[in-house]
């Protein structure tokens, strides 16, 4: 039988994988034996995130990346050819939030939100292919959100650009399942990180209602995503692509 959850031997590369939902992910790929390239902007804040990984057993290094900035995505995925001389995971995390109401976002704002949530996938995604081809194939993990599917009157900036990424998700799954590239979102809830926190703290009633709405009774924490990190990277997903797995306690399914 093959090694359903084991990565040794792999490459996973990790888009603002130094904190947040991204540094849980890489934490289970590491666990499971991937090497892991954390790709970000703040270096010292990757370094800590590598020393981390490193403890866990993971070869792990850092190389700094802008996913809006095309160069620098090209950068990135040659960095990785030259130091590793393969790639097999792709996990497009990095993402930034507006919380704004639509008629009073400026172009710019929504242009900087679908740059890094929905045209950064696509330029890694499309940096990857030829790498995941090399290999013979490969997993990509979308971070998209649960407003990748339902409206929000404060954020349509936001649930756009995740619109996208969730469309990118399935049009990608269906444009390299020949080549054994499988492709597969993750929409998480109420995740507690840094992208959250100060709507936590300043948005009266918004951990009360999240905790509230949420059948699982918590926040998400990073942990909760080194599971489905390590199943859409392994061999125990080859037959799943296109599809969009929710990572939030139920909150989703619960009227
Ligand atoms: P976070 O703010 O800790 O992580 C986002 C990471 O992306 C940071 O490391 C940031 O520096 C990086 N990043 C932003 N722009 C970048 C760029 N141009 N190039 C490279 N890296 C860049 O927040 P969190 O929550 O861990 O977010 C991770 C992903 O999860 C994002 O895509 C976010 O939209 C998504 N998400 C988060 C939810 C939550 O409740 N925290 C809910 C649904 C989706």
């Amino acid at each position: 039988m093959k090694e359903l959850f084991d990565l040794t031997g792999k490459v996973a590369v990790v888009t603002g994988g130094n904190g947040g939902i991204g540094l849980g992910m890489a934490r289970g790929l590491a666990r499971a034996g991937a090497r892991v390239v954390v790709a970000a902007r703040d270096a010292a804040k990757s370094q800590e995130a590598v020393d981390e990984l490193r403890a866990l057993g993971s070869d792990a290094f850092a190389l700094a990346s802008d996913v809006t900035d095309e160069a620098s995505v090209a950068a990135l995925f040659a960095g990785i050819a030259v130091r590793c001389g393969r790639l097999d995971i792709l996990v497009n995390n990095a993402g930034i939030f507006l919380k704004k109401p639509p008629q009073d976002t400026l172009l710019a704002e929504w242009q900087a939100v679908m740059e890094t949530n929905s045209t950064g996938a696509f330029l890694c995604a499309r940096a990857a292919y030829p790498h995941l081809c090399a290999v013979g194939g490969g997993k990509i993990i979308n971070v998209a959100s649960l407003v990748s599917v339902f409206g929000v009157p404060h954020a349509a900036a936001y649930s756009a650009s995740k619109g996208a990424v969730l469309q990118l998700t399935r049009s990608l799954a269906t444009a390299w399942a020949a080549d054994r590239i499988q492709v597969n979102a993750v929409l998480p809830g109420w995740i507690d990180t840094p992208l959250t926190h100060a709507a936590r703290q300043n948005v009266e009633g918004l951990n009360d209602r999240v905790v509230a709405r949420t059948p699982s009774g918590r926040w998400g924490e990073i942990e909760d995503f080194e599971g489905i990190a390590v199943f859409l990277a392994s061999a125990a997903s080859d037959f799943i692509t296109g599809a969009a797995i929710p990572v939030d306690g139920g909150y989703s399914v619960q009227v």
